[in-house]
């Protein structure tokens, strides 16, 4: 079978197919259980400062198209998640560590504690007053913060991007400024759900962010419009839920893809997808350098 060893954003990985930030990240154990069911790099929860309870519940609801989710960032704080990573690298892959906070400081505090493999800088949560998009929408501050991390860190820094904005090059542009090694893209779309027999919204937080099947061709254009913009390498995630899906994005621009809501129906599909590749790749004749970005040279 084709090869799918190779660099994805500065990490030399097996397979380009990830676990996204967010899903199974929180314990060591899911970690490394993700990585031996065949994930090539796994990413941790958001970890910031404080430890945080998040946002009351309900903070997942299922949807027809996917899943909405307001978990609001819970996590035990640096301070007491390295073990987690150390157990997480058990399983064999490079384990990155998605961190957030509120100011250029605070990232470099959470940076400058934690060892891992790679930095993903959540600049995209869609739901956390302080956090995330109500920074990472603003061009500067994604500067900022990024060139603080780059300074503080060796390993590789991806800043994960929100599609809630008109212009996600902008940002994507401006994380290339600040010596981001890749853009990651997309976090979740600003959404919400009501309840039509309460008439009360359904997710405590009221808001929310959706993922799932709906957003993948939100995703595709992003990495596409990334991809056709910048010099650094972009991943791509966003719906992703079967190999088809993966070759589409990694046409599209990316360079790797984070799977995330489709783990909802077990750790399968990530060898699923990565195999689905290889056949692809097989069938094609390509090498998977052939396939990135292919859409973007179709005339
Ligand atoms: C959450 O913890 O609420 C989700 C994080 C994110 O959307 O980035």
């Amino acid at each position: 079978m084709a090869t799918l060893r190779g660099d994805v954003g500065g990490l030399e990985l097996e397979n380009p197919v990830m676990l996204a930030a967010g899903i199974l990240g929180t314990t060591g154990a899911s970690l490394r259980r993700a990585a031996l069911a065949g994930a090539g790099a796994v990413v941790t929860k958001s970890i910031g400062i404080e430890p945080r309870d998040g946002h009351p519940g309900p903070g997942i609801v299922h949807l027809g198209v996917g899943l909405l989710n307001a978990m609001g960032l819970p996590n035990p704080s640096y301070r007491e998640f390295q073990e987690e990573i150390d157990i997480g690298r058990t399983g064999g892959s490079p384990v990155v560590a998605s961190i957030f906070g509120s100011s250029p400081e605070e990232f470099v505090e959470v940076a400058g504690g934690l060892d891992a493999d790679a930095f993903e800088l959540n600049l995209s949560c869609p739901h956390a007053q302080g956090y995330g998009a109500e920074i990472g929408c603003h061009p500067g501050d994604v500067e900022e913060i990024t060139r603080a991390v780059v300074r503080e860190k060796s390993v590789p820094v991806w800043v994960k991007l929100t599609p809630n904005v008109a212009d996600i090059v902008a940002l994507g542009l401006s994380a290339e400024r600040g010596g981001a090694t890749a853009v990651v893209a997309i976090n979740t779309i600003k959404a919400m759900a009501i309840d039509v027999e309460s008439g009360y919204p359904i997710l405590g937080n009221r808001v929310g962010g959706l993922s799932g099947p709906a957003i993948k061709p939100v995703a595709v254009r992003c990495v596409y419009d990334l991809h056709s913009a910048l010099s650094i390498p972009v991943i791509g995630v966003g719906g992703i839920s079967c190999w088809q899906d993966a070759v589409e994005m990694i046409m599209a621009g990316a360079s790797g893809v984070q799977v995330g809501s489709a783990l909802s129906g077990g750790l399968d599909i990530l060898k699923s997808i990565s195999n689905g590749i290889s056949r692809y790749l097989d069938r094609k004749g390509m090498a998977l350098a052939d396939l990135s970005g292919l859409a973007g040279r179709q005339r």
